[in-house]
């Protein structure tokens, strides 16, 4: 039997014919038409006015950060469970990340914690829908609107998930999503901003494009940047986001199958999603995941520990207050196989792993 991933890309032979056909049309590979109709299309489907891309799901967060012109000393708050990029793309557009604790009842940012960070010094929020939950979503957006603080949603694990008949990614200024290769959909490496707001989308628009609010001209209007794409990824992009809703009817799929056979666990917690949400990576929380995800390896299955908690990595530790919830669920977090390739018999097979390392105990 070969190795189970805990992550691949889906790439189907249309994904694979529309690179092929690009190429056969002779496109310039940069960013061009196909790109622009990329934009168009994302648009269309989260529900927003505009959809800027990006290199990957870092820049998109710099670049509208960038665009509040942070200066010295102005604080950013992320949750301290996220990938480190949330908090890097801050200290990357001029800001200080502040951590802060997560929901028990979610794991995404915790309101009552939000409040206790907010002070004068707080210009932005960052939201992450942790593997596309919504958690307290409309709660941090009163917050927000109150305290006149920018709300930006980190939408990386978020395409396809919705809060009601909302898409994630429209409930603050601007969200960002990430296609790189463990996403629901993937470009490689690849990102977009979207958002409503005219002026904000001018300015990134110049942010990503050296100044410039189009290409083919040398009149910079303000400093710019090259976190440009190419055509060619939106080629894949364009072909794999056509298949959005397939792939989150699987995704929702694989997390029902692992929940319906393993939920009796008890030394297993789940955070079940709601029939709106995609679920991104299946995770699952447990005493010593480390020695579950070793059991796992000898029998030729590959998981993930979750993201470490941001505020015990050497190069934050000067925020180094304590954030209990994110402190526990960071260190017992373990991601199971979650990839769109998976078939039931992998799906049999991994659960009566699982079902054999508990009984054994
Ligand atoms: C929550 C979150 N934010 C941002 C990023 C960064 O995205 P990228 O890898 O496209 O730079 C990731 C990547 O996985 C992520 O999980």
């Amino acid at each position: 039997m070969k190795n189970i991933n805990q992550i691949e890309p889906l790439i189907t032979s249309i994904d694979k014919n529309a690179i092929n056909s690009y190429l056969k049309n002779n496109g310039w590979i940069t960013e061009n038409k196909l790109s622009k109709k990329f934009e168009k299309i994302f648009s269309k489907i989260i529900g927003c006015k505009y959809s800027v891309l990006h290199p990957n799901g870092t820049l998109t967060i710099a670049s509208i950060l960038l665009s509040l012109n942070l200066k010295k000393g102005d604080e950013v708050i992320v949750p301290n469970y996220t990938m480190v990029a949330t908090a890097n793309a801050v200290i990357l557009s001029g800001g200080t990340p502040i951590f802060c604790d997560i929901s028990p009842d979610n794991l995404c940012l915790d309101p009552k914690d939000l409040i206790k960070k907010v002070n004068k010094k707080t210009k932005a929020v960052i939201y992450v829908t942790l593997n596309g939950r919504s958690g307290h979503i409309t709660e941090i957006q009163k917050i927000c609107k109150n305290k006149k603080i920018n709300l930006i949603e980190d939408s990386a694990h978020s395409l396809g998930s919705f809060y009601k008949n909302k898409h994630h990614g429209n409930f603050g200024l601007a969200s960002s999503f990430s296609f790189s290769m463990p996403k629901i959909i993937t470009t490689g490496q690849g990102g977009m901003v979207c958002t409503s707001d005219k002026k904000l989308f001018k300015k990134i628009k110049k942010i990503k494009n050296f100044g410039r609010l189009s290409d083919g001209n040398d009149i910079y209007e303000s400093i710019g940047y090259n976190f440009k794409f190419t055509d060619i990824q939106s080629a894949l992009g364009i072909s794999q986001i056509r298949t959005l809703k397939k792939r989150s009817k699987i995704k929702r799929k694989i997390f029902n199958y692992y929940y319906k056979e393993l939920k009796h666990i008890d030394k297993i917690k789940f955070f079940p999603f709601s029939k709106t949400e995609t679920p991104w990576f299946i995770d699952i929380y447990l005493n010593n995941p480390k020695k579950l995800k070793a059991f796992l390896n000898k029998h030729k299955i590959s998981s993930r520990m979750v993201y470490p908690p941001l505020n015990k990595q050497k190069f934050f530790l000067k925020n180094g207050e304590k954030l209990k919830v994110s402190e526990h669920y960071c260190t017992r977090g373990l991601w199971l196989p979650s990839s769109l390739t998976l078939k039931v018999k992998d799906l049999k097979y991994i659960t009566s792993v699982i079902k054999s390392y508990f009984n054994s105990k």
